[in-house]
């Protein structure tokens, strides 16, 4: 076993790390203030391959595996976990599903645009009355022959506002439950699709998360993905490879709160000395460095198992569950190392553990993770 990274991961990671500290790093303060999506910088990192990381180069991907996308999701999110999450959904939720189960004219018409960032996407499976409970959707989306009639509301949608392309999943035959549940690709712009208004959010703040309406959306029988009654199957597939991507980016919150902590422990001084010195504060710095390794080692895993194409329903929650509470602990943490400065907005780590909470509740809340876990365990 090697825990180092390749040449290619370590350059990966550089070019990750320059950018954000170049492109993502100005603004990121005004952006969280004023709930201001990330535009130029989303072209930037499409144009650099961010947004089709693990896509093949024949769809506009840049072909890459899976630690490569662990590894550059950290630097980003380090930096801005709004533009981190923004990467995520397009990766993970969106390109990796179409990739994997949808047909070759979907993939030249939807796949191209999307990992190539020319476009972001958008995956709805949230509902007003179906979060964690996901078998229980009450979108529908009725067979009429050549088309699907879908009406329903969709909830708290990632990039909700500004994809072009939404993965919507609904309930087409209700009677079979979850085997009765279908995913579409669905386009901006189409009749009777509204984008609801913008939530306010405590963090993440920069990206963009909208309900989503649908009255009698006409979707053409061509944008089913996969067989009929497969869409259930398919988000429980798409999201153990989510989970990765959120379990990094709350990994890349918690390292960015830890480098800036232990920056300003360095440099502050107390009683004479710098606040490093004072085991109060070194043993927590102590804590931040250890629980990371161990949050990175576990997302390094499930991104080796991924690539090994074995199941990483178990090693992504894993992943998941732990990265993102040492992303809430070691936020609060960094806070109060900075005392009062960690209060206000100029030093980052409090917008930085406002962004940790969401970690803990999308793509599978921490409670989610652990049914995953315990049913996967005791199989
Ligand atoms: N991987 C693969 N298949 C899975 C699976 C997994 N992790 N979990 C369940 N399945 C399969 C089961 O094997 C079963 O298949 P069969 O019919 O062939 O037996 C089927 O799916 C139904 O499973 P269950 O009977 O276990 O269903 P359940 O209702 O008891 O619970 C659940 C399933 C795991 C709790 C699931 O509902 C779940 O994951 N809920 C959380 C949903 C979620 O993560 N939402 C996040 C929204 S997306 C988001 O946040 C995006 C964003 O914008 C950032």
């Amino acid at each position: 076993m090697n825990f180092n990274l390749s040449e290619e991961h370590l350059m990966i990671q550089q070019a990750a790390r320059d950018f954000a500290k170049s492109e993502l790093l100005p603004g990121v303060i005004e952006r969280d203030r004023d709930q201001k999506f990330p535009h130029e910088q989303v072209k930037k990192m499409g144009e650099m391959g961010l947004l089709g990381m693990m896509v093949d180069p024949k769809y506009g991907g840049a072909g890459m595996d899976s630690l490569s996308y662990v590894v550059a999701m950290e630097e980003i999110a380090k930096v801005d976990a709004s533009a981190a999450v923004v990467m995520s959904v397009n990766n993970s939720l969106v390109c990796a599903g179409i990739e994997k189960f949808a047909s070759e004219e979907q993939k030249m018409k939807y796949l191209v645009p999307l990992a190539s960032g020319e476009v972001i996407g958008a995956f709805a499976l949230s509902e007003p009355e179906a979060g964690s409970d996901a078998t229980s959707q009450k979108t529908t989306a009725i067979d009429k022959g050549d088309h699907y009639l879908l009406n329903g509301v969709k909830n708290w949608i990632t990039n909700g506002g500004t994809a072009q392309y939404y993965v919507v999943i609904a309930q087409t035959d209700p009677e079979k439950k979850h085997k009765g549940i279908n995913a579409f690709i669905v386009e901006r712009g189409w009749e009777g699709f509204e984008i609801g208004p913008k939530e306010d959010k405590l963090g993440i703040r920069g990206s963009d998360t909208h309900s989503l309406l649908f009255t009698d959306v006409k979707v053409p029988k061509e944008n089913r993905i996969g067989e009929d009654g497969f869409g259930f199957k398919f988000a429980m597939a798409v999201l153990n490879g989510g989970r990765i991507g959120i379990a990094s980016q709350a990994l890349g919150i918690a390292a960015g709160a830890y480098e800036l902590a232990l920056g300003y422990a360095k440099q502050r001084k107390a009683f004479g000395t710098e606040i490093i010195n004072h085991q109060a504060i070194a043993f927590k710095l102590a804590d931040m460095a250890t629980q990371i390794t161990a949050a990175r080692m576990l997302c390094f895993k499930a991104a080796f198992e991924k690539d090994e194409g074995k199941d990483i329903s178990e090693s992504g929650a894993m992943a998941k569950l732990y990265a993102s509470q040492v992303a809430m602990d070691t936020t609060i943490e960094a806070v109060q190392v900075h005392g009062g400065y960690g209060y206000v907005r100029e030093y980052h780590v409090e917008r930085m553990m406002r962004d940790a909470k969401i970690t803990q509740i999308y793509e599978g809340t921490s409670e989610i993770q652990r049914i995953v876990i315990s049913r996967s365990i005791s199989k």
